[in-house]
């Protein structure tokens, strides 16, 4: 008896503590506590991640994944900001009450099992500037009060099960820059309306149900840097002539969408770096012109083009890929692709012609290392065997391009890890993880950019070369590329907490500002290590 008195005092005098407490400090909106209750109750939670969802006050008390304002706003109470969740195993659906979190700027359920539709109250979030939520199960159609975000800089729910057409609304969305929707079911026409967007950068729909035809309107977008729509459906129509006019354009993927008719002459385009039209119905001739001097891959493959080979795919600097393999052409190998490409380092080229209707030589082959012809399939490797035989032969080019480095000194204690790339040798340090992806890249061959990645990325994080390693590159369908990680303290073995979620701003936040070759990349895994106990 006593006992059981002890210990309802100790739970009372814990009570009034905590009472005292949060009467002196500032307290979460009561309208978003009882939303993030409803929230966590329409969500299954294996783990256990959101276990402290009961425990004091949501900003007060640190609860995972809740960010808050750091003061109160335009009343006493203070505001979700954030809220992220990724990657942690959370099942079950997305609450209606989001709706209610209005001053939230985050929202971020990325790579969980959510499943059921994405709640219209969403819309209600006026403040959204991120709306992340693609790598999980959600169906049904994406609600057309999304459309009506004013603040909304991104849209990333790709990797789902989205179906239904592309809202009209959403050419209100003036501030978007990026449209993530890959993956998904989408259907329907793309809107022509979207052609007045203002801040539109990205636009990856690629791997849904769309059909109708191509906007042509789309070429008046003026910041347009990637359209990518490989694998849907354009049933029988054309690439709009206006496309050429597309100033700004980086990257053209239009690969497997149905599309027949002419390939533009997309020689207009001064910094054109990635061209995919392959596993089309594309025929007539290929345009004579010399497309930029900055593509590195060129992929007409798989369409019924014909005519010769122009020469003018000579002198492209940076070309990883020509592939131009099953269509119909003829004429002359051309023996001068390779003149003026820059093949030292980690570069090579690969010129892929097998089944056309090649016919002669007009020069001696003899392509420099690293330079891969292949000629299968042609009438040339009928008649002429002895001198080209080693170019005839049945080849598919190696998909995979991964490399993993061997971290060498193992010294180093219980979660100091050594940093390769530090200028100290066998430095040991804590350091934490990340999984990352290049989502869109403006190449096909990772390796001759590793070292402008490394300066990219830790420039945009504002750290010293040194801080990264990249542990392994691993190409994926896409062309995309993963990375695993690694970030080490700079000189030091122990990074400052304030550090780390410094970092990990900069990575939930989209903060890392986008680079033209590298593209957009994916957030897969923020792993905290050792600096994870005890933060939110
Ligand atoms: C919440 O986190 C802040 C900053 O990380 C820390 O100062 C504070 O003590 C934490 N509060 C609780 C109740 O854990
Ligand atoms: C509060 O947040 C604002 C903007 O997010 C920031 O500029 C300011 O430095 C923060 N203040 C404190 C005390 O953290
Ligand atoms: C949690 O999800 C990850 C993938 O995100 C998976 O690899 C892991 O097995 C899951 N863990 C549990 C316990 O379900
Ligand atoms: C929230 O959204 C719903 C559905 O979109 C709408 O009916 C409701 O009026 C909104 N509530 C507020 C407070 O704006
Ligand atoms: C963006 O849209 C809002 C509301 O529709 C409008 O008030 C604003 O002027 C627009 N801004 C631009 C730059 O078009
Ligand atoms: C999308 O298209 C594929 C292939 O055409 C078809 O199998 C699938 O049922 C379609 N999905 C929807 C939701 O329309
Ligand atoms: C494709 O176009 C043809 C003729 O224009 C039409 O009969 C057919 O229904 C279309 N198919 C789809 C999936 O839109
Ligand atoms: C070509 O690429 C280089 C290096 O990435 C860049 O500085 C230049 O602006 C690009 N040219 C054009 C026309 O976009
Ligand atoms: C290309 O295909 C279209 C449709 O099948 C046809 O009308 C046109 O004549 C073809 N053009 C050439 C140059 O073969
Ligand atoms: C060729 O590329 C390498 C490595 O990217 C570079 O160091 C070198 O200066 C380049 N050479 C020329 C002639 O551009
Ligand atoms: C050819 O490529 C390989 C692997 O990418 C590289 O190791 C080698 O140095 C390259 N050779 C030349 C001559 O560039
Ligand atoms: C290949 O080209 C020859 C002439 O060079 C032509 O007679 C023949 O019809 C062509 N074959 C195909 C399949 O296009």
């Amino acid at each position: 008896m006593s006992a059981k008195l002890l210990f309802y005092g100790i739970i009372l005098s814990t009570l009034y503590f905590k009472y005292m407490l949060y009467a002196e400090a500032q307290t979460t909106d009561p309208s978003e506590v009882s939303a993030l209750g409803a929230i966590k109750s329409n969500l299954i939670d294996p783990l256990g991640h959101l276990d402290n969802w009961n425990d004091g006050d949501p900003c007060i008390s640190n609860w995972t994944g809740v960010i808050c304002h750091n003061s109160t706003l335009d009343n006493e109470y203070l505001h979700v900001l954030e809220l992220q969740l990724l990657r942690m195993n959370l099942s079950g659906t997305l609450s209606p009450e989001l709706g209610a979190l209005s001053r939230m700027e985050i929202l971020d359920f990325m790579w969980n099992n959510i499943s059921g539709s994405i709640p219209t109250e969403v819309g209600n979030i006026t403040s959204l500037r991120l709306l992340l939520l693609n790598g999980n199960k959600l169906s049904g159609s994406l609600p057309e009060t999304i459309g009506y975000l004013p603040n909304l800089d991104r849209i990333q729910i790709d990797q789902n099960f989205i179906s239904g057409e592309i809202p009209r609304s959403f050419a209100n969305l003036n501030k978007t820059k990026h449209f993530h929707m890959n993956n998904n079911s989408i259907s329907g026409q793309i809107p022509a309306e979207l052609a007045i967007l203002p801040n539109l950068v990205h636009f990856l729909l690629d791997n849904n149900n769309l059909t109708g035809h191509l906007p042509p309107e789309f070429s008046r977008l003026p910041n347009l840097l990637i359209l990518q729509l490989d694998n849907n459906n354009f049933n029988g129509t054309s690439i709009p002539a206006s496309y050429t006019n597309m100033s700004k354009l980086l990257k053209l993927s239009l690969r497997n969408c149905s599309l027949q008719g002419p390939i533009p002459d997309f020689s207009t385009i001064p910094g054109l770096g990635y061209l995919d039209l392959s596993w089309n119905k594309l025929n007539g001739t290929i345009p004579t012109n010399r497309l930029s001097g900055n593509i590195t891959t060129i992929d007409l493959s798989h369409n019924h083009l014909s005519g010769s080979i122009p020469l003018n795919f000579s002198g492209l600097p940076n070309l990883q890929r020509l592939l131009l393999e099953n269509n119909s052409l003829s004429g002359s190998v051309p023996s001068t692709i390779w003149r003026n490409i820059n093949l030292t380092g980690n570069r090579s080229l690969i010129l892929d012609f097998q089944f056309n209707n090649l016919t002669n030589i007009s020069d001696t082959l003899r392509p420099p290392a690293n330079v891969t012809i292949l000629l299968h399939g042609n009438p040339v490797c009928n008649e002429n065997q002895l001198q080209i035989g080693q170019f005839c032969q049945l080849q598919s080019i190696p998909f995979n391009e991964s490399s993993t480095v061997a971290l060498s000194c193992n010294s180093c204690p219980e979660n100091y890890e050594y940093n390769p790339s530090a200028d100290i040798p066998c430095f040991c340090a804590i350091p934490f993880h990340v999984e990352y992806r290049l989502k869109s890249p403006g190449f096909s061959n990772f390796q001759p950019y590793y070292v402008d990645f490394e300066v990219y990325l830790t420039n945009g994080l504002v750290l010293s070369i040194n801080q990264l390693h990249i542990d392994s590159v691993v190409r994926e369908e896409g062309p995309r590329f993963r990375m695993q990680l690694t970030l080490f303290p700079d000189r030091i073995t122990i990074f400052n907490t304030s550090e780390v979620l410094r970092i990990r701003s900069m990575f939930t936040g989209w903060l890392i500002p986008d680079s033209d070759i590298f593209g957009p990349y994916e957030l897969l895994n923020f792993n905290m290590g050792y600096y994870g106990y005890g933060i939110s």
